[in-house]
């Protein structure tokens, strides 16, 4: 698949440092050879959240077609801040799938099928209100993990959001992996996991319908930017293997609470209209489902990834 930041030589991004428990999390990002260097953004205005991860970008009209020259400043900030976010940017299904292109070919796993926007097959409703009895994402997770190639990242839409609360929170997989000790690291480097589709969304897909489990590794390597990123989550992964079933869940148990982390995440406050992107092989997030009975509703597509390695 190409990656997702295009031509040109390569750089070194340096960003902040941060210290966590008196280690400094290291920030250095090695864009590699798939950059074009550049000091900022010449055509978008990007503002991070915070040192680690999230940021708002504008200086775009999302609902009118945009040049290469954008696609690739898109393409750069997500690879700096992991998650992105764009306010008052209306779009259709089909500036929804112009933008989503921007970053790849669009993954259609099966298993969105029941909430699948007629005649956009990779356009999924997201939508809760007085009714519903669960949403989407409302624990910890990156997204469709139980896949051979799981997405590379995610585009939600919202049109409409409840007066108060429906934020989503986001947390750098980069930062949890550089806030363990060495000794952490080098028991988890060569392990998998696997991650399960029934565990995640079982119980809310058609009977009968077949639903992914792959073994990814533990810890992956980011294709673009190089760095390590944690990769199991508590929604899909169900066991480290190789290890005996009780150490594989204390240290899942560990790892999935070490995520919750807040030195390594942002909140988004949505409002009307709003876009966010993100890169689910370096980030988690969770839907904050604290509005019911209102309505928080909008469309998603996600984008193909590879096989994590
Ligand atoms: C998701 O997990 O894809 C949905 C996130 C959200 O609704 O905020």
């Amino acid at each position: 698949m190409a990656l997702y930041l295009k031509s040109g030589r390569g750089l070194t991004h340096r960003m902040p440092v941060m210290t966590c428990r008196g280690r400094e999390i290291g920030m250095d990002v090695a864009l590699r050879d798939k950059v074009e260097p550049q000091d900022g953004y010449k055509l978008l205005k990007v503002e991070k959240l915070n040192p680690t991860i999230g940021a708002y970008v504008g200086g775009v009209d999302l609902t009118q077609p945009f040049g290469e020259d954008v696609a690739d400043e898109l393409r750069l900030a997500l690879a700096e801040n992991l998650a992105i976010f764009l306010r008052d940017q209306p779009v259709d299904f089909e500036a929804h799938r112009r933008l989503a292109a921007v970053f790849g070919e669009a993954h259609v796993a099966p298993s969105t099928k029941p909430w699948r926007v007629p005649g956009f097959d990779e356009i999924t409703k997201m939508h809760a209100d007085e009714n519903s009895t669960y949403v989407a994402g409302e624990h910890w997770h990156t997204d469709m993990s139980c896949d051979p190639e799981p997405p590379m990242g995610s585009l939600l839409y919202l049109h409409t959001i409840p007066p108060l609360g429906g934020d989503t929170v986001f947390s750098s997989m980069y930062a949890a992996w550089d806030a363990l000790s060495d000794r952490m690291k080098a028991q988890l480097e060569d392990l998998s996991a696997v991650h399960d589709g029934v565990k995640a969304f079982g119980s809310l897909v058609p009977k009968g319908m077949e639903l992914p489990c792959t073994a990814h590794p533990v810890a992956r390597t980011h294709p673009v930017t190089g760095r390590k990123a944690l990769y199991v989550n508590r929604s899909y992964t169900t066991r480290i293997e190789g290890i005996p079933e009780r150490e594989s869940d204390a240290l899942l148990a560990f790892l999935f609470d070490h995520v919750q982390n807040p030195m390594f995440q942002c909140r988004f406050t949505w409002s009307p209209h709003a876009i966010a992107i993100w890169d689910n092989r370096c980030s988690q997030h969770m839907a904050i489902w604290d509005y019911f009975p209102q309505v928080r509703s909008g469309y998603r597509i996600q984008v193909k990834g590879e096989k994590p390695v």
